[in-house]
């Protein structure tokens, strides 16, 4: 299999709902926001940079043929920063059915290739990141019946040389995500993962993979012998916020061709 046919269809599965997605503002998260508006849902991206913010709602309106994405800027490792942003959404668009948490932060390194600072950067953007977004959304959770999804990695559930900082914060973020599964169960908010496997078209595999020849060697351990797409992680997304979903909580999907459980170990073609 080395090919998909992309899926467009429209809905209005998720119309009224309202969803904060933090690192919105490019790749696999800007892929759900798209997903989500085509359904119904308003929603806001945060991203660090204001005018990559700016063009990423504008895109989402323009793509959808809908209006009033919401662009945000915080950077998730400054709490307040990220309560003010959030605080901002709620008054305008209401309060959050959906709350995702997509940042990310990587570069290859060996241990030894990488300072203090850099292991930390990395553990503050993803998993701090996690947590500031989380902890600081739950007051603006529409409940009960609230959906929360982090975006991990593989990365989290197997070594990884070059990734000890991604490693460490994704298995982190794992944990984090099921323990708040267990405490905000009660309350009607399900906790949940996604993790993605090599997506094309992202930052993350733009410096993981940045030659054919590794591009190659990667979809050849995949089973279904080809790159994701942000609009497949889309559907995961919806899938898991949507009525679907709706007995799913601490869960972890994998949505990811096949790699993770094929582990290097692919069928050859
Ligand atoms: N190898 C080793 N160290 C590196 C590095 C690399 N390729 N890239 C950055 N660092 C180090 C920096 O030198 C710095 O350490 P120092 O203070 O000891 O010199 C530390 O990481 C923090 O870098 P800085 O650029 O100050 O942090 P930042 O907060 O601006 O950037 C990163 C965070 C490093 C994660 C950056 O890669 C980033 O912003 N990434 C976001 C986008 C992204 O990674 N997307 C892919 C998602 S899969």
């Amino acid at each position: 299999m080395t090919d998909a046919a992309q899926t467009t269809f429209r809905s209005d599965l998720l119309a009224g709902k309202v969803a904060f997605i933090s690192g919105g503002t490019s790749g696999i998260n800007l892929g759900i926001a798209k997903r989500f508006t085509a359904l119904g849902a308003r929603v806001a991206v945060l991203g660090r940079d204001p005018e990559k913010a700016r063009r990423a709602a504008a895109e989402i309106d323009a793509e959808t043929g809908t209006e009033g994405a919401m662009a945000l800027t915080a950077d998730v490792r400054d709490y307040a920063a990220v309560e003010a942003a959030m605080a901002n959404a709620a008054a305008e668009l209401g309060k959050f059915d959906i709350l995702i948490a997509g940042q990310a932060g990587n570069f290859p390194a060996l241990a030894l290739g990488m300072s203090a600072n850099a292991f930390k950067a990395v553990i503050d953007i993803d998993l701090i990141g996690t947590f500031n977004l989380f902890r600081a959304g739950h007051q603006h959770l529409n409940l009960p019946g609230a959906s929360l999804i982090a975006i991990t990695a593989g990365q989290a559930v197997r070594p990884t040389p070059m990734q000890a900082h991604v490693c460490a914060a994704k298995a982190g973020i794992n944990i984090l995500l099921k323990t708040l599964a267990i405490e905000w169960g009660p309350m009607g908010v399900r906790v949940n993962g996604i993790s993605p496997g090599p997506i094309e078209g992202t930052e993350g595999m733009a410096r993981l993979a940045p030659t054919p020849e590794m591009e190659a060697m990667i979809k050849g351990g995949a089973p279904l012998r080809r790159y994701g797409r942000k609009d497949e992680i889309g559907d995961a997304a919806v899938y898991l916020c949507s009525p679907a979903g709706q007995y799913i909580t601490g869960t972890i999907l994998d949505v990811d061709g096949g790699t993770g459980v094929a582990n290097g170990r692919s069928m050859p073609s």
